[in-house]
């Protein structure tokens, strides 16, 4: 899909802290002289709970037809049970990454300073559209004693290659090119033995790039004790899921943590969201960090080509992070564009 100026952005804000951090993302980027034509989407719990709405056929087609889609969160407040599990993340969220092909989640951990990846730069490339996401599974003999549910995991050779083959290419361009597959393939063997012949595979293809593995248990212990040993990790849609928030922890929070979903073959706009929640509790109090929706909006503008804004605005972001985040949102959100 063709893109020009000014980029067409469906802007999805959503709940409790989603509009705030989505406004101020928007705010930068425009500070940076990117100009853009803005589509709102109302989406969400909010929307779902007022008239039973979360996305149909017509809306994803209007979505698909963006440069780019930003979003901010979308859920209800902790405690609040009046939208069942499943509703917004299988009905909204996964139905956008499935129908719109978002078949890499990239998301880059920049260690802020005093975190335990203080300095480090890594990023994980997690399967977007299979694995246990999926939804293959059903339940039989439901609330009986003799309930029977099962969850299947969907690794396709198409689809493992085509998110190794990203990851391969990102890890190429690292200062020092290095891979890690994470995965459970002492457990998992028939899902693991795909993965692990894909990337040796692939491999041949990026004679730079350094190739290991990693049990993701293990992973989870070398993300703590020694991060630096990571570039690129690649992995399932489910253990990237938890690898990343266990990364966005020890890089300072998922407050700065920012993710793309990415269209690589640029078949349907591709979405880019901060990873942390909706975070009811914190609404209208100027206390929600805006640094990973803006950073959000720096992956937004890599893949639309505006290099020298992301630069720009991801340098104004790495003073922050030296500096400390003092202020409320919009007082960050002012210094940021002040600092551009
Ligand atoms: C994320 C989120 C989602 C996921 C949920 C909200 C469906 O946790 O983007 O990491 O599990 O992928
Ligand atoms: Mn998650």
């Amino acid at each position: 899909m063709a893109t020009s100026k000014p980029y067409r952005v469906a802007v999805i804000g959503g709940d409790g802290i989603g509009p705030e951090v989505t406004r101020a993302a928007l705010a930068v980027v425009e500070a940076a002289g990117v100009e853009l034509a803005t589509t709102h989407f109302d989406l969400g719990a909010a929307r779902y709970l007022r008239d039973g709405f979360v996305l149909d056929d017509e809306t994803l087609e209007a979505l698909r037809g963006h440069d780019a889609i930003l979003l901010g969160a979308v859920g209800p407040a902790i405690g609040d049970t009046r939208i069942p599990g499943g509703v917004l993340e299988r009905g909204l969220l996964l139905r956008m990454r499935f129908g719109l092909d978002l078949y890499v989640n990239y998301r880059p951990f920049h260690g802020v300073p005093g975190s335990i990846a203080d300095g480090l730069d890594f990023a994980i490339v997690r399967e977007n559209t299979e694995g246990p996401y999926a939804g293959e599974g059903g339940v039989l003999r439901y609330g009986t004693a003799h309930e029977v549910a099962t969850q299947g995991s969907v690794n396709t050779r198409f689809g493992v290659e085509r998110c190794v083959r990203y990851a391969f290419e990102r890890a190429a361009q690292l200062e020092r090119p290095r891979l890690t597959l994470v995965h459970k393939t002492n457990v998992l063997t028939f899902a693991g033995n795909l993965w692990s012949r894909v990337v040796d595979e692939v491999k041949s293809e990026y004679p730079t790039v350094a190739v290991d593995y990693n049990h993701v248990d293990a992973a989870c212990i070398y993300l703590v004790e020694n991060p630096a040993r990571y570039g690129v990790i690649v992995t399932d849609n489910l253990f990237g899921d938890i690898l990343s928030d266990l990364a966005g922890a020890v890089s300072g929070g998922i407050g700065f943590a920012a993710s793309a979903n990415l269209n690589p073959a640029r078949t349907g706009a591709s979405l880019f969201e901060p990873v942390h929640g909706a975070a009811h509790d914190i609404v209208g109090t100027e206390t929600a960090n805006p640094l990973a929706a803006v950073s959000s909006a720096v992956l937004m503008l890599e893949h639309l080509g505006e290099f020298d804004a992301a630069r720009r605005i991801a340098a104004a972001v790495a003073d922050f992070e030296r500096d400390g985040v003092t202020g409320g949102t919009a007082a960050v959100t002012q210094r940021l564009i002040e600092r551009l």
